[in-house]
């Protein structure tokens, strides 16, 4: 482990062990923080680059990318304000440890923010795993992401997300033109084997061919 730079997020950098693996941005769920998800970057692809901040804002103590008004119901202005703010440390974390842009792999509240984050800061990501994501904006601005790879995988029993509510993010993420591979598990909100899985094989495919 090294010491992480003083950059603008609190975080978390573990560099890469084999050229040519893409760099990981892990965005956590709430109430995680910048060390839960190292684990999952390193059973889904052990060579890369490992960036995971802690989100800033603070709901009863718990760290989140953005802020809610309710369970699912987001405080969209401040979606974009965050969504900013993360792309900007992506700039300062690739200038300071010298990486590729990153792919995001986000569960739950920080799968939010990378899709918001594709949506708005089209350019910062080289691709992302959304795991357990729902829909961050009701009406995203038009974007162009020519193509970038996107993973959506979402829970048939997800008590959180609604199937439904996973498939208008689909939409908008197609309609933005994202390589998109959407795929529904036998499973509710939290993380399965299929899901580690899926986002192994899918990183060392699609991920690493539009690298
Ligand atoms: C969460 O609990 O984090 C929600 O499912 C997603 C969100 O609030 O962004």
């Amino acid at each position: 482990m090294s010491n992480p730079a003083p950059l603008s997020f609190v975080h978390r950098y573990e560099p890469a062990a084999q050229a040519g693996a893409p760099p990981l941005l892990m965005l956590h769920g709430t109430g995680g923080d910048e060390n839960d998800l190292l684990g999952l970057g390193r059973m889904i692809s052990s060579g890369s680059a490992l960036i995971s901040p802690r989100g800033k804002v603070l709901e009863g103590g718990m760290p989140r990318f953005f802020r809610r008004l309710s369970e699912g119901v987001f405080d969209e202005d401040d979606v974009r304000a965050r969504a900013a703010e993360l792309a900007a440390f992506v700039t300062e974390a690739r200038e300071a440890y010298g990486l590729a842009a990153p792919v995001a792999v986000g569960f739950s509240n920080g799968a939010n923010i990378a899709a918001a984050t594709l949506l708005l800061q089209p350019g910062v990501l080289a691709g992302a795993v959304l795991l357990r994501a729902m829909v961050p904006l009701a009406d995203p601005p038009p974007a162009e992401l020519g193509g970038v790879p996107v993973l959506l995988l979402s829970g048939a029993m997800d008590p959180i997300v609604p199937v439904s509510n996973a498939e208008r993010l689909a939409g908008q993420l197609r309609a933005a033109g994202a390589s998109l591979d959407h795929q529904v598990l036998p499973a509710g909100h939290g993380l399965s084997q299929a899901d580690v899985n899926l986002a192994r094989q899918w990183i060392a495919g699609p991920a690493r061919a539009a690298a």
